[in-house]
C-alpha cells in the first residue's frame, strides 16, 4: 500500500461523474483542496454514456427529418440516407472534445485526480486501488458521487447484440431494422424517437398505462400522437414476460399472449445506484433497501463529515441536479447559508421529439396537493415561429395556483411538449421557482417571433386578459 504525497485533502470525491466533478470544481474555485477518485473516465454517465452521446445522437435524428422535409421548403436534397459509421464518429468526437475541456479544467483548478476504484474506510480514508496497486488518501471531508447504472428485467440479460442497456446503444455500429423498446420513460421514449426517426421499426412496451408517466397527460399527448403519426407501436399497460432468441433476433411475448419479433430489445426501466464495494466496514454510511446512500436535505450520510450526491442517491437522476446538490455540500462544508435543492421544483427535459420540458407541478399533483388551480393552453400552431420552422405539434401549459378573488396566483407549474421546448424551460422554470405571479411575469416582453412567446401568451391570458390567447 502506498501513500499519496499530498494524501490529505479538504474534500475527497469518489467518482467523477457531474455529481462528483460539480464538487471538485465548485470546491476547488471556493479554494479547498480536492482530490478525485475515478476508475474510468472523468464526465461520467452523463458525458460518456448518457445525455451527452444520446442527445448527439438525436441531433443526428433531427438532421435526418430536416433534410427529409427540405422539399417543402423547396429545397431538393433527395431522401436522407444514414451512414451510421459516420454519426457514430461525430457523436465520439463530440463526447471526446467535451472530456479533454473537463480534464484540462480540473487540471486548471488544480483537482487530484486518482485513477483507480475508491472505498471509503472508517475516519475518512479512502483506498484507492488502480493498476499500481492500492493509494490511501483521506479527506477532511468525503463525498460519495458514484452514480449508477442501467436496471435490468429478470430473463433480459445483457449480451450487448440482441438485449441492449443505453450502455450498448451508445456504442453501437450500425443500426438494427427493429427493437422492442422496453420502459417508455425517458429513455425509451428518446430513444424509440430516436431510431424511429434513423429508419429502425420501433415497439415501445410500457408496464404503467401511458407514456412517460411522470409527465403532465396533456404533454404525453403531444408526443403519444406523434410517435403514432410516425409509425411507432406504443403499447402501454403491458407486462413484458420474457423473450425467445431465434434467428438473428429475438420474440418478446408481453401482454396477454401477445408478441414482437425484433432484431434488438432495449431494455430502459431506470436505473440502480452504484455502491457495491464502496464502502469498507464500519464507515457509519446508511444505505436504504434499494442501495442508495441515505442522505439528509444538506447531502450529509449518517456518517460525519460523509456526503453523497447525483445518481447515488434517491433525488431525480438529473446531470444539473447533481451540480445543483454538489453545491449545496461545498457551501454546507465551508459553512455559508444553503438552500437545499428543492426536487418538486428542478428543470425536467426530455429530448424525444416532439421535446418535453417541465417544472413544478402537474395538473393533477397540484390539485392532489389541495390546491385550487386556473390553468391556461397555447398550442404551438398558433405561433409564427413554429408555423416558419414547421413545428407546430405541442403546447405550452401553466399552471396556477387560484387566488381567493378567483384570479391566478402563483404559478405552480409550466409543461411543454414541442419545438426547442428543452431551450426555453429557462424562463418557466424561474416563474415557477421564485412564486411567481402571471401579473408579474406578464409584464415582461417576449421577443417576437419566438417560440417562447407561447409561454409569454400563457401567462399573460393567465391575468385575465390575452393578446392572441384567450
Ligand atoms: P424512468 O424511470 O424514466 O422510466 C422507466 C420506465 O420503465 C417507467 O415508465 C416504468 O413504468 C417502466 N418500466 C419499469 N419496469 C418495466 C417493465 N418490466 N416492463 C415495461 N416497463 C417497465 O427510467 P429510464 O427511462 O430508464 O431513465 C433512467 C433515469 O435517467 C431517469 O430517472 C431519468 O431521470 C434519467 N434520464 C433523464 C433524461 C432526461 O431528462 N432527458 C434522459 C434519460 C434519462
Amino acid at each position: 500500500m502506498t501513500t499519496a504525497e499530498s494524501a490529505q485533502f479538504d474534500v475527497v470525491v469518489i467518482g467523477g461523474g457531474p455529481g462528483g466533478y460539480a464538487t471538485a470544481l465548485y470546491g476547488a474555485s471556493a479554494g479547498l483542496s480536492v482530490a478525485v477518485v475515478e476508475r474510468d473516465k472523468v464526465g461520467g454517465t452523463c458525458l460518456h454514456r448518457g445525455c451527452v452521446p444520446a442527445k448527439e445522437f438525436l441531433e443526428t435524428a433531427t438532421v435526418v427529418r430536416t433534410v427529409a422535409g427540405a422539399k417543402e421548403f423547396g429545397v431538393n436534397a433527395g431522401q436522407p440516407v444514414v451512414d451510421f459509421g459516420t454519426s457514430q464518429g461525430r457523436k465520439q468526437k463530440v463526447v471526446d472534445q467535451l472530456w479533454k475541456g473537463l480534464a484540462g479544467l480540473m487540471k486548471g483548478r488544480g483537482i487530484t485526480t486518482f485513477e483507480g476504484t475508491g472505498t471509503l474506510h472508517p475516519g475518512h480514508l479512502v483506498a484507492v486501488e488502480g493498476a499500481d496497486g492500492v493509494t490511501e488518501i483521506t479527506g477532511r471531508h468525503v463525498v460519495l458521487a458514484t452514480g449508477s447504472a442501467p436496471r435490468t428485467i429478470p430473463g433480459f440479460e445483457v449480451d450487448g447484440r440482441v438485449v441492449m442497456t443505453s450502455d450498448e446503444v451508445l456504442a453501437l455500429e450500425a443500426l438494427p431494422a427493429s427493437v422492442a423498446v422496453i420502459g417508455g420513460g425517458a429513455i425509451g421514449c428518446e430513444f424509440a424517437s430516436m431510431f424511429s426517426d434513423l429508419g429502425t421499426q420501433v415497439t415501445v412496451l410500457e408496464a404503467l398505462p401511458s407514456l412517460l408517466p411522470a409527465c403532465d397527460p396533456d404533454v404525453v399527448a403531444v408526443v403519444a400522437r406523434s410517435f403514432r403519426k410516425r409509425g411507432i407501436a406504443v403499447h402501454t399497460g403491458v407486462g413484458v414476460t420474457g423473450h425467445t432468441p431465434g434467428g438473428s433476433g429475438t420474440t418478446v411475448t408481453f401482454g396477454e399472449g401477445e408478441s414482437v419479433t425484433v432484431d434488438a430489445v432495449v431494455v430502459s426501466v431506470g436505473r440502480r445506484p452504484l455502491t457495491a464495494g464502496l464502502l469498507a466496514e464500519g464507515t457509519g454510511v446508511e444505505l436504504d433497501s434499494r442501495g442508495f446512500v441515505v442522505v439528509d436535505e444538506h447531502q450529509r450520510t449518517t456518517a460525519d463529515g460523509v456526503w453523497a450526491v447525483g445518481d447515488v442517491v434517491d433525488t431525480p437522476q438529473l446531470a444539473h441536479v447533481g451540480f445543483a446538490e454538489a453545491i449545496v455540500v461545498v457551501k454546507s462544508v465551508l459553512g455559508e447559508a444553503v438552500v437545499p435543492v428543492d426536487y418538486t421544483r428542478v428543470p425536467w427535459c426530455i429530448y424525444c421529439h416532439p421535446e418535453v420540458a417541465y417544472a413544478g407541478l402537474t395538473e393533477s399533483q397540484a390539485r392532489e396537493a389541495g390546491f385550487d388551480v386556473v390553468v391556461k393552453k397555447d398550442p404551438f400552431g398558433g405561433n409564427s415561429r413554429a408555423r416558419i420552422v414547421g413545428e407546430t405539434d405541442g403546447l405550452v401549459k401553466v399552471v396556477a395556483e387560484k387566488g381567493p378573488d378567483g384570479r391566478a396566483g402563483r404559478i405552480l407549474g409550466v409543461h411543454m411538449a414541442g419545438p426547442w421546448v428543452t431551450e426555453q424551460l429557462g424562463q418557466a422554470y424561474l416563474a415557477v421557482n421564485w412564486e411567481a405571479t402571471p401579473d408579474e411575469v406578464g409584464q415582461f416582453i417576449q421577443p417576437h417571433p419566438t417560440l417562447s412567446e407561447a409561454f409569454g401568451e400563457t401567462v399573460l391570458a393567465l391575468t385575465g386578459r390575452g393578446l392572441h390567447v384567450g
